[in-house]
């Protein structure tokens, strides 16, 4: 269950007619939501996708050691961040699934290289366009070792995510016969967490029924959505430019990477927008807190508070989860008496089911935030400006 508190830190940061003329445009804004032709992740996937996927995630567990994902950005953060998530912090006994594809260092390459010698792998290279760089560079190097490892069975070892009908892995697929996965027109990089770019690797390790279950649950929130994009648009208003995204659980740190990008590629536009950052406490209490306790008043923050841990552990006859929640209310009031405004959205468990709700739930507020800020919410046109120029030097 998820419950959500954007007034009890926030309310003296608030002017009453921004709030109540943003919380009038509502209609006006769902309208231009629903007639985008970029909303496909808010479109129920078919039961024939569901079983492919699951057919693909048992194949794949039942006959190699390790799944190797490539992809950046929108074609793998989702995903990553799930899966830390629900991972043991130590000895975890999931299936093992490496992600590469997000750096060009040639120390990770080449350890990488090295690590996969032993292993008997296959790779699930995912690229909506299937021409971004840092992508397809690992993807050559690692064909290179399934070649050298395995000519014999190298095409079952490949499977690939891309566009439908278009891109070079598209082509490639068409020439080589890989086992394939579309990710469709109507949805861009961020907001694919319900394609096959982020549920086929998921599909391996949790249940793809829950996964989709929770998301959907997520339609739900449409109202909430609306308000964290109306108390946000308010304080940018008011100066407040800069989210910090708090999580007090270490495995919750890419799930603020996955915010960082949803956020700042839909909003930052046009010279304008919010920009989103992240701290874990209580570890960045120790270092950033300085800063925005008594810093720049350009921020607020946004808690992510997990009520019930599954764990036990026992400190002086108080369990460990509820001194770390004890500390998140303190910090809130320490940081709002400091001039932070303070967002909670609180989850009874992390589990599967909240955490896809809540994903939902931040796709569609940012879409509203987008269309609030006048601006398009589902092009990135300054990722393709670097893009280019790296095209181009590399020529
Ligand atoms: O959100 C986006 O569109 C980007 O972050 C892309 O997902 C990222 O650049 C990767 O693009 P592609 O899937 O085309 O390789």
């Amino acid at each position: 269950m998820l419950k959500f508190d954007f007034t009890t830190y926030v309310n003296n940061f608030i002017n009453d007619n921004d709030y109540n003329s943003l919380i009038a445009k509502k209609e006006e804004v769902l309208d231009k939501f629903n007639h985008s032709n970029m909303i496909g992740w808010t479109k129920e996937i078919s039961e024939e996708l569901k079983n492919d996927l699951k057919d693909t995630a048992n194949y794949i567990r039942n006959n190699y050691d390790c799944l190797v994902v490539i992809g950046i950005g929108g074609s793998f953060l989702g995903s990553y961040a799930f899966d830390k998530m629900f991972r043991k912090y130590f000895n975890d006994s999931k299936f093992e699934i490496i992600y590469a594809g997000t750096t060009l260092s040639s120390k990770y390459l080449d350890e990488l290289l090295e690590y996969l010698n032993d292993k008997n792998f296959c790779l699930n290279v995912i690229s909506k366009s299937g021409s971004t760089m840092e992508t397809n560079i690992t993807y050559k190097v690692l064909k290179d070792l399934l070649k050298r490892k395995y000519p014999e069975d190298l095409n079952k070892r490949i499977i690939v995510t891309t566009d439908k009908d278009k891109g070079p892995l598209r082509e490639e697929v068409n020439e080589k016969g890989y086992k394939s996965f579309e990710i469709p027109d109507d949805i861009g990089g961020r907001y694919s967490f319900i394609t096959p770019a982020h549920l086929l690797p998921l599909s391996i390790n949790y249940d793809l029924d829950e996964i989709v279950k929770g998301y959907y649950k997520g339609k739900r929130l449409i109202d909430e959505a609306y308000q964290y994009a109306v108390v946000r648009h308010c304080l940018f208003k008011q100066g407040k430019y800069v989210e910090n995204y708090c999580v007090y659980e270490e495995n919750m740190s890419y799930f603020t990477e996955w915010l960082k990008q949803l956020f700042g590629e839909t909003e930052g536009k046009n010279g304008l927008g919010i920009y989103p950052t992240s701290t874990v406490h209580t570890r960045d209490l120790h270092s950033l807190g300085q800063f925005i306790q008594d810093g720049n008043k350009i921020i607020f923050e946004t808690f992510i508070k997990v009520e019930n841990s599954s764990n036990y552990v026992e400190y002086n006859g108080r369990e460990l989860n509820e001194i770390n929640n004890l500390v998140l209310d303190s910090v809130m009031r320490a940081h709002f008496s400091g001039k932070v405004p303070c967002l909670e959205i609180k989850l009874d468990k992390l589990n599967i089911i909240n955490i896809t709700s809540l994903m939902y739930f931040f796709m569609l507020s940012a879409a509203f935030s987008g269309y609030l800020f006048g601006i398009e919410p589902f092009d990135q046109p300054g990722v393709e400006i670097y893009k280019k120029e790296v095209r181009e030097s590399l020529k």
